[in-house]
């Protein structure tokens, strides 16, 4: 990362976080102030996650993990689920430049089932595709996705192991978990951030963010900048992960 990029950002002398997951809240509220429809609301945030991918690679964060669509927002209603899955098959169209020049990969976690087929396969597909370039940073998008599903997914895994005698209760620890969960392959978020002024988790990685710094703004995602999120890394940097041991522990 050169020093110049990080100075540019006033973040030189700061820790970036390697894993930022954000839960990107607000966007219905941003419409309903202007009098719009919520879809407007949700296209104007999807161009906000352009603009946070492109300055997360820019400033060297290796991991950043976004809650596009929870396993709940199904039961919203119809127009608005079909808008934000079109938004999505758009979003995977225009994207693909941008993840393939950046070096990016791009990964999905949750239960697609549900997602339209032909939608599906193209995001699937452009996740094939990046995943086979050497790539810098992973994108991760959650999408259908609940951590109380993801944990009990992997319960479930794990006792049929248990079960068919392939694993022993004992062994059963937090790296065999791991390894069932849709994050198996990527680190534990370092940073949790949301927008919107709402201070709840909303069911998203419940399991891994154990010892994440959580990060909460007022801010719409609508209107979320690159200065808001130099703001919050600011923060993060400001704080100590003490990771349950003592400040001495810590720094010794
Ligand atoms: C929460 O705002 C946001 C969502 C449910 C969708 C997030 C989606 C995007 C930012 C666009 C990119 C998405 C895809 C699928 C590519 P809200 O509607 O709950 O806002 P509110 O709380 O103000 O009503």
């Amino acid at each position: 990362m050169t020093k110049e990029r990080l100075e540019k950002y006033g973040l030189n002398g700061y820790k970036i976080p390697s894993h930022v997951a954000v839960i990107m809240d607000g966007n219905g509220r941003w419409a309903k102030k202007r009098f719009w429809n919520r879809l407007k609301g949700h296209a104007e945030g999807e161009k906000r996650v352009d603009e946070i991918v492109r300055f997360s690679r820019e400033i060297g964060v290796r991991y950043l993990t976004l809650y596009a669509f929870s396993s709940e927002n199904w039961s919203r209603p119809r127009d608005e689920v079909d808008g934000l899955m079109s938004l999505l098959a758009q979003s995977v169209k225009k994207r693909r430049d941008l993840l393939l020049d950046n070096n990016i990969r791009l990964n999905f976690i949750g239960d697609l089932g549900n997602v339209p087929e032909k939608i599906r396969e193209a995001a699937l597909a452009l996740s094939e595709e990046t995943s086979s370039q050497s790539y810098e940073m992973t994108l991760t998008v959650a999408l259908g996705y609940g951590s109380r599903d993801e944990i009990l997914k992997a319960v479930k895994e794990i006792a049929l192991q248990v079960k068919k005698g392939y694993l022993e209760v004992e062994d059963i620890d937090s790296q065999v978990m791991k390894k069932h969960l849709y994050t198996h392959d990527i680190p534990d978020p370092d940073l949790l951030l949301r927008t919107s002024g709402e201070i709840r988790i909303s069911n998203y990685l419940l399991w891994q963010i154990a010892y994440s710094e959580l990060y909460f703004t007022d801010v719409l995602w609508p209107d979320f900048k690159k200065e808001n999120f130099v703001d919050a890394i600011k923060e993060y940097s400001n704080r100590e992960r003490r990771f349950g041991k003592t400040t001495e522990q810590i720094r010794s």
